[in-house]
Parts: C-alpha cells; structure tokens; sequence
C-alpha cells in the first residue's frame, strides 16, 4: 500500500526477507507510539491529538508484504482435510453420519453415561474445561478440541496415534473413559446399528459373534484379556475388523467439522481486498497491536500458524508439570506407543499400502528434541477452551502468555528420561500493556457457534 507514507517511509519491507517482517511489524508498532517533544502546551495538546489520530490510522495500515505474510491465516484457506489413505471411507458421509451417532451416544459406554460429547462438547468448542478430563475416572490429560484435528498427521498431544480412526478406538477401551471391552462395545454396536453398518461397511457376522465370551479385550482387565487370548486368530480378526470401522465412521464424521469465520477473519478478508474503511471497526486498535505482536516482538506465529494457527509440530515450551505428577516426556513417549500400535497406517486394519504410509516410514524416533516436546495446539477459538496446555497448567491466557514471556526452562531429571530436553522458546520482554494486547488479539480468533450446522451437533450438546 504505497500511500501508508510513513510506515513506508520509515519501516520499507521491500528490501527485507520474511523473517525479518516480524522485527517490522513490532518496530512499527512502537515507532508509533513515540510522544512529541513539543514545549508550548497547547500546540502540544493538539500535536498529540492529531498524533492519536494518525497513529491509529497508521495502525491499521498494512504494506502489501504484511498482507502476503497474514493471508495464509484466513480460515477460508483451510479447504478440505488431507485425504486419508489409511480410511478409504473417510469421505463417505453415510459413515460420517454414523459417525456422529457414535460420537454422541453414550448408551455403549459402560455406565451409559459416557460418550465423546462427554469431553468434547460442542458447545465449549469440543473441549470440556477441565485440567483433567473425566468420565468413569480421571485421565491424564487435559481434552483438545477435536475442531481441526482431521488436518494433523498425529492425535493426542503427543501424537501417540497417526489417524483419527486409531485415535477414536483409545476412549473405547480406556478404563477412565468408556471403560467398556472391545468385544462388548462390538457387539452392542452392531445390535443397535445394523442397517448403518451393512449400508457403509457390507455383511454383519452376528452369529459368529453370538458363539463368544460376554467382553474380551487385549488391553482390558486380567479376565478380558485372557478371554481375549482364548479366542481364535479369526475371531480376533472379525472383533478387530468392526472395531476398525468404529473409528473410521467416527474419523468420518470429525472430517465434517468446520469452524465458522471469527472476527479476525473478517479482519484479514477486508484487509486482501483493500477495504480500509472497514478495518476499524472489525479490529479495535489494542487487537491490532495484539496482532502485530503475535506475528512480531513475541514470536507466536513462528509455530502457531496457517488457517489453524499450528504448524503440528512438537516443541517443548516448558509448561510446568504439576507437582504431583511424573515428568512429561512428551513426544519421546509418544513414538514409542505409535511403535507399538495395533491400528496404525502400516497395520492390517489400514486400508493404505504400505509406501503410502511415509509419516510412519520416515517417523523419527529418537532425540533430545522429542522429550517433554507436545504438539502446537490450535489457537482457533482459544479463548474459550481453558484451561490451558497438555495437564491445564494455566487458567488463563494471561497466565500463558506470561510464562511465554518468563519462561523456566523445563525440568531435567536423568532417572526419567536420558536426554536433556531441548527448550524452544525464549523470554520475550514484552511490557504489562502488551501482554493484554496480545491477549486481547487472542479473543478475536473466536467462532460463532454454527447453531444450524447440523454437523456440529449443538442441538445434541449435553449440560
Ligand atoms: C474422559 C474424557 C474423554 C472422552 C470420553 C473422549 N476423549 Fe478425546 N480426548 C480426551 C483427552 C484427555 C485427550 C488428550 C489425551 C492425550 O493427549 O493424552 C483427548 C484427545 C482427543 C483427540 C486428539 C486431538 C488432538 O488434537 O490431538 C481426538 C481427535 C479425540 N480426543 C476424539 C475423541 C473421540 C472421537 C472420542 C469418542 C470415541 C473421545 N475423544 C472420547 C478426553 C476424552
Ligand atoms: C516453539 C513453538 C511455540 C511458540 C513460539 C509458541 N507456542 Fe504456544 N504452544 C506451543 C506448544 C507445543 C503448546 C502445547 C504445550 C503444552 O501443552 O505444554 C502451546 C500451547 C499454547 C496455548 C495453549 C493451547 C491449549 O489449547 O491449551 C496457547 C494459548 C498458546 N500456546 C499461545 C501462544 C502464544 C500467545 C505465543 C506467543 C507468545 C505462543 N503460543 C508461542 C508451541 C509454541
């Protein structure tokens, strides 16, 4: 935009690399909150009156590389989720419509209270807020929104599951979640579910499954798993074969979950298409400086960023682990689940050959980087999900956004784990007024709530 005179004049980006945009954007910034040095009182006064002005125009004036750098983040860029190879139905929408019956009802669970919907409400953008999700016992984590999942190659903070579908069979089994067997949940599914299963997936064995014992499961109690190893190969292989279509309908469905524009979108959106007037009244100014600072002096985007603001790597921040539980290893013990995973992209369940495979072929297995490192988490709708990180170590945004600024660098203990983690970010020096800019550019990254989208299942929301 060449009329933005003196942000052009004094900051011009056009020599300058992409990188270096981040140090701009910031200087920029404070290049426009200087005062004047002026002595006579009341020019002074309508010298700094006119300066409010033209500051705050100056504000919301972009260069044409800032809006190449922003454009990547509109929502509308996000287009469909990556194709599948290891679920050849994850497009089909009668298994995306089974999908959404299964990820609502609880009747399957052990005490039929418990469903997906328990932790992943849709009216809390599937989060639950709490620090510790729960069900029939406390888990170990703190549950992400499932909004945007189908674009990551890795599920669960510490990526320990490569697909939707494999990730959707863990609640199932867990003791502190569905707490139910893999037998019984197949059962009980295809009893309620025939049609819908033999309209996607093609014959029901019901008879044969009739013959075995009342629950089975590699991973249930000591009776359960026993059971489960008196079975045959072949009966393992129908109980396995229906459990893995479970999770492909449910991946199916998490597929059709689209998140709406937020304020900052319609920022951006008039921002590409050049109508400035608008600006102003889309973002406050204290939301723009936020803006400026997250893509600027404090670094955010370089790992939250894109439509989704996440990059899907895992980078250890340094979250603190409450004092009551084991050192977080992170992505170094998330590889050696995914390892040992019965339903992965190599497995016989995956519907993918194996050199299509190449996220599991070239996974990387070991190294300082991956201890205590969890994957960068969306920031879509972030100032509605707290807590926050992996164990909900913060209440707030303030609180995250402070530990970002002083951060202590993460815990070393030989006995757990052998190598010292890597430490990927660095104290930012931002100042108390930037800290609520920031935060405040944070709330702007919220959706409405699509009350008719029926995907979204709103109508369904439990209290
Ligand atoms: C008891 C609460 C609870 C229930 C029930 C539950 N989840 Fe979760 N979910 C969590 C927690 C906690 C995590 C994070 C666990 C971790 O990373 O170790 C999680 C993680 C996920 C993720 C990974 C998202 C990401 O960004 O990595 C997806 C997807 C998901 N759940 C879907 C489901 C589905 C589908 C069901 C039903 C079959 C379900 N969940 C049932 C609590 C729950
Ligand atoms: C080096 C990469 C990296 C940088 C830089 C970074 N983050 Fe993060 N962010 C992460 C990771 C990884 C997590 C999850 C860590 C955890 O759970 O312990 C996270 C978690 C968060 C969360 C909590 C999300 C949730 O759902 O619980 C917020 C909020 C957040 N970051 C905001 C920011 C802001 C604001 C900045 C800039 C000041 C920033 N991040 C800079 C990687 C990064």
């Amino acid at each position: 935009m060449e009329k933005t005179s003196k942000v052009n004049k004094g900051c011009n980006p056009r020599s300058i690399t992409i990188g270096l945009l981040f140090v701009l954007l910031a200087a920029c910034t404070e290049q426009n909150t200087e005062t004047p040095s002026d002595n006579q009182e009341l020019a002074k006064k309508t010298k700094t009156e006119k300066k409010i002005t033209s500051d705050t125009k100056e504000l919301y004036q972009f260069t044409d590389i800032d809006i190449q750098f922003l454009e990547p983040f509109l929502i509308s860029n996000l287009g469909e989720p990556p194709k599948s190879v290891s679920n050849q139905y994850s497009e089909n929408i009668d298994a995306a419509k089974l999908g959404k019956k299964l990820f609502f009802d609880a009747s399957l669970s052990n005490n039929k209270q418990v469903s997906c919907a328990t932790c992943h409400q849709p009216k809390r953008y599937f989060t639950d807020g709490l620090a510790f999700s729960k069900a029939t016992g406390v888990t170990k984590r703190s549950s992400p929104s499932v909004l945007g999942a189908a674009y990551s190659p890795w599920q669960f903070w510490d990526g320990r599951k490569d697909s939707l579908w494999s990730q959707a069979l863990g609640p199932i089994e867990d003791h502190n979640e569905y707490n139910t067997s893999r037998l019984t949940y197949v059962r009980n599914f295809l009893e309620k579910y025939p049609n819908e299963y033999q309209n996607v997936f093609g014959d029901i064995k019901l008879d044969q499954i009739a013959q075995l014992p009342k629950s089975a499961s590699p991973k249930g109690n000591s009776q359960e798993i026993k059971n489960w190893e008196n079975m045959s190969k072949t009966q393992q292989d129908l109980i396995n074969q229906v459990f893995s279509h479970i999770g492909k309908a449910i991946m199916a469905y998490q597929r059709q979950l689209t998140i709406p524009p937020s304020r900052f979108d319609h920022f951006l959106e008039a921002l590409v298409e050049k109508r400035e007037a608008e600006l102003p009244k889309l973002l406050s100014p204290q939301e723009v400086k936020g803006l400026r600072l997250f893509v600027g002096k404090a670094n955010c985007a370089s790992c939250h960023n894109g439509p989704l603001f996440t990059n899907y790597e895992f980078h250890n921040i340094g979250a603190p682990d409450p004092i009551d539980k084991p050192v977080e290893l992170g992505r170094y013990q998330g590889v050696k689940d995914l390892v040992e995973d019965e339903f992965t992209c190599l497995s016989k369940w995956s519907d993918a050959s194996e050199q299509d495979c190449a996220e599991m072929r070239f996974l990387k297995t070991s190294g300082p980087e991956l201890v205590g490192a969890l994957k960068t988490p969306t920031l879509r709708n972030i100032a509605e999900t707290a807590p926050y990180m992996q164990m909900g170590q913060f209440e707030n945004l303030q609180q995250v956004i402070t530990h970002y600024n002083f951060p202590a660098p993460p815990v070393y203990n030989r006995e757990q784990h052998p190598n010292r983690p890597h430490f990927d970010i660095l104290p930012l020096k931002l100042t108390t007024q930037e800290v609520v800019e920031l935060e405040s550019f944070l709330h702007t990254l919220t959706s409405p709530l699509p009350k008719d989208d029926p995907w979204w299942g709103l109508e369904k929301d439990i209290d």
